[in-house]
Order: C-alpha cells, then structure tokens, then sequence
C-alpha cells in the first residue's frame, strides 16, 4: 500500500510535527493557558488545511473543538474519529527530568506533557489520513474529526456541542486513540472503560484559625473530623461503606473472570513499577479486577490549616477534601454523587458543618465485543503489529465514549496506543515511537478495514 510506504519514509515529520504540538503547554484546567489552548487548536488547524482537509474551529463557553470532515465515498462508512488536544497540569515540575513542554527524545522514547495522552495519539490518526491523502489522493472512509480542548475537565461543554451538531455528526461508529496498550508489544483492544464521579468536601469549625494551646482540646478541629469521615469511607476489606454503592453493578462475568486471568498480568513487575511497598484493594478480586472492573472512591488531596516550612500551632478553621469515585456498568454519577452525600451528611458529627458538593461526573464506557466493527480492529493491529490484539479493560474514563451513544447512537472502538506506565499525569510523561509509528501503520490498515464493510 503506497499509504504505508508513505508513512514509512515520514515517519521522521511526524516526529517533528508531534515535536511543535507538544511545545503548546495546552493545560485546560489552567486559565492562565487559555490563549495556548486557542494556539494549539490553530496548531492543529494548520496542519490538516496542509493535508488537504477543511478544518473548521468551534467555540465553546469553554477551550474550541477543531472539527473536519471528509465524506468521498457513499458506500464506506462514516467514522468520527475523536481526541482531545488538552493536557493535564504538570505539577510537581521538579520532579520533571527534561522540561513538560521541551520535548525530549531518549532513545525510543519522547518525553513531554501529553505525548502519550493524546497528543501523540491524535497524531497518529493525522498521519494515517497525510499518508492516504498524499499519495491516493483519498482516504478510504469517511470521516468527520473532533479534537477537543476539554477532556481533563470533563469535556464539559462537548454534550452540547454534540446536541446542538447532531445532523453534521451523523457516523456510523466512533474509534479513539486514547487508552494504553497491555504493555510491552502487547497490543490491546479496550472494551471498557470506567466512569467517574466528582465530589468535595468541606468541613467548617471555629470562625478562624486557633492558637492550639489556648484552645486545643476544647475545640474541634476541622482535619481531624475530615479525617474520621474519610476513614469512614472504606472497611476492612477495602469495601466502599457508602450505602447503595455496589447496588446497581454488573459483577464480572465468569467468562470474563477465566479469560482475564490469561492476560499476561506481572504482578511483582506492576508493584515494582508503582513503588509501594504493597498492593490492597476489594477483598475477592484480583488486582487487574480492581483497578479496571470494580468500582473505587478515592481522596485525590486533602487541603486545610499550615503545611508550610516550621511550626505554626493552630486549630485550623477548616478543611477540605476532593473525591473521586470510579464506577462501572450501570452505576450512575449522579446517582452516586446523592449518595456519598447523604451519607458523608448522616455521618457528620453535629459540632462541625459539613458541606458536601459535587459536579456529576460520567457514565462508563462499554464496547460491544462481537460488533463486526471490533473484527477489523483487531485485524488491523494484526497487521500493524504482527500480532492478536488482547482485550482488556481499562480502570480510566473517557466521558465522551458513553455520550457518542447516547447522543449520536453510535459504538466506540479503543484503539489505543499508549504503554500502561507511560506517566499519563505524573511527572516524565512518554510515549514509545515504536508503538506511534506502529499505531499509524495499523490505523492506516484500519480505515481500509472499515472500508470494506459495507454500511
Ligand atoms: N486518556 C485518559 C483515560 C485513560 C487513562 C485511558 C488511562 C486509558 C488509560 C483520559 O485523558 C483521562 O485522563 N480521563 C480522565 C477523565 C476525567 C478527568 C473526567 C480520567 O480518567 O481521570
Ligand atoms: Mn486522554
Ligand atoms: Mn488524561
């Protein structure tokens, strides 16, 4: 295939492509990079006017959605191809070996903020569409391109952005790059992805900070209540206390449980690479089960009273706490928000005030696995790969993947590239070029795959 050759020969542009992509510090949460989410979507614009696309910016009460589309062939299907250009912030900075936004390459690696999550994943998508483009003339599928600016936070304004461009959007199945391979040459397919929901809390004592001679003892101190409630959360076995919790998940499947005990699981090398001295979690499952099938609630930072240098003796006025609890089939955010709620309200003592709030969150991504859309994926990471593509569950969320059915009614394929210890969020954030140049040659394979089923 000339596509494939082309992709071959490029494959150092690409680099350098993806290189000026991963300078544009494109942090959504952060308002102070709101002029660099504009520059990185206009980064991304350039480059597929270049290619021959006509990319459109949309604007949103939040950071703008690049959109294009390509619709050449009435018997192909129509494929929305979906990323997101926004990174995560990159604190702690120090811990950085070469600079987030001064990409590094180490031998097959390349190092920034957002090469494997999803800037490099994107990329992968544009240079498979380049290669078609520049060498057929034409790309076998259609395709209409969202990369949007808002996925680390929530992607919270693309359900409207969906409602309100439903007709433009009309596709046949989704397919994003945006999850991690099993490991090393272990190319996988997701099936699911898990939801989430966002909760804080808030617990308010005396009317200012104390000096805690004075008063220590006799009055209650905000972290300490926090603390009580949030011990509350989990029992023995690791079991969110939260009632309703487990009320409405789909358990593992038998099958499922025998197949996921095939994959190639290290569990000391998974430990090894965490750097805790243990692992725990829900008593009865494994841990590939429980990082990926079973619902979790965790405390991402508690904030309140003086962690600065030295002493400073006080009963702090107030503490904080942020919340976030991943869920599976069929358990719902807001659901689930009103009842870590009520029950963080029940457990609170009547000296303190409790405020709980929370922001939703997303419902959980499922694939269906015997969709013949799944065939040619795995078909095509055959091809790229030269190998069976696993089938794995991934603990993370994508919000969008459970919105594209509900909105546009269409399936989602996880085609995605990145390694499972690739920094996604931490410091030495990487993505292997091994496994970029080999996502564009399956995802090149893939679109003629999808190609040739007729919708
Ligand atoms: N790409 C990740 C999701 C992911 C993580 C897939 C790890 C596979 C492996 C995505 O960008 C992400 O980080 N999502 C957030 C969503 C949240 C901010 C609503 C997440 O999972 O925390
Ligand atoms: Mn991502
Ligand atoms: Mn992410």
């Amino acid at each position: 295939m000339k596509a494939l050759e082309y992709a071959d020969k490029n494959f150092d542009n690409f680099v350098q492509v993806l290189i000026e992509l991963l300078k544009i510090p494109s942090v959504s949460a952060q308002s102070e990079h709101k002029d660099d989410m504009h520059k990185c979507a206009k980064f991304m614009v350039d480059k597929l006017r270049w290619m021959g696309l006509e990319p459109k910016i949309f604007e949103t009460p939040g950071h703008p959605v690049v959109y294009a589309e390509y619709i050449n062939n009435p018997d192909a299907p129509t494929v929305l191809i979906y990323g997101h250009y926004d990174v995560q912030p990159v604190d702690p900075l120090e811990l950085w070996e070469y600079p987030p936004f001064d990409p590094k390459i180490v031998e097959d690696r390349i190092y920034a903020r957002g090469s494997a999550d999803d800037k490099g994943q994107i990329m992968i998508h544009a240079a498979a569409i380049e290669s078609y483009l520049k060498t057929e003339g034409s790309v076998p599928i259609n395709f209409k391109i969202i990369f949007e600016g808002e996925e680390e936070i929530q992607s919270a304004h693309l359900d409207d952005f969906l409602e309100e461009h439903k007709d433009m959007l009309k596709c046949d199945l989704a397919v994003i790059s945006d999850t991690a391979m099993f490991g090393r040459d272990l190319p996988a397919l997701t099936v699911s992805l898990r939801g989430i929901a966002i909760a804080e809390m808030k617990v308010v004592g005396p009317n200012r900070d104390l000096h805690s001679g004075s008063y220590g003892g006799a009055v209650p101190n905000p972290i300490h209540e926090l603390c009580k409630l949030i011990a509350q959360l989990h029992d023995d076995d690791y079991r969110v206390t939260v009632p309703g919790f487990y009320d409405d998940v789909i358990d593992v499947a038998d099958w499922e449980r025998e197949e996921s005990k095939k994959l190639p699981f290290d569990e000391k090398a998974y430990l090894l690479e965490v750097g805790s001295k243990g692992l725990i979690g829900e008593r009865g499952y494994t841990t590939l089960e429980r990082k990926s099938a079973r619902p979790t609630l965790e405390i991402n930072g508690i904030y309140g009273g003086y962690s600065g240098e030295g002493t400073k003796t006080i009963i702090p006025s107030w503490a904080g706490a942020k919340i976030t609890m991943r869920l599976v089939p069929k358990q719902d955010p807001i659901k689930i928000c009103g009842l870590l709620q009520r029950y963080l309200t029940e457990l609170a003592p009547e000296w303190v005030d409790v405020q709980v709030t929370t922001s939703g969150g997303a419902k959980p991504g499922m694939v269906t696995r015997d969709n013949p859309m799944m065939q040619a994926a795995a078909d095509a990471i055959q091809e790229g790969f030269g190998k069976e593509p696993l089938y794995t569950r991934e603990g993370g969320s994508i919000p969008i993947v459970n919105v594209f059915k509900e909105i546009l009614g269409v399936d989602t394929i996880l085609f995605g590239f990145a390694q499972p210890d690739s920094n996604e969020h931490s410091p030495n954030e990487w993505f292997d070029l091994r496994d970029f140049r080999r996502g564009i040659n399956s995802t090149i394979h893939l679109y003629k795959k999808l190609a040739e089923m007729k919708v």
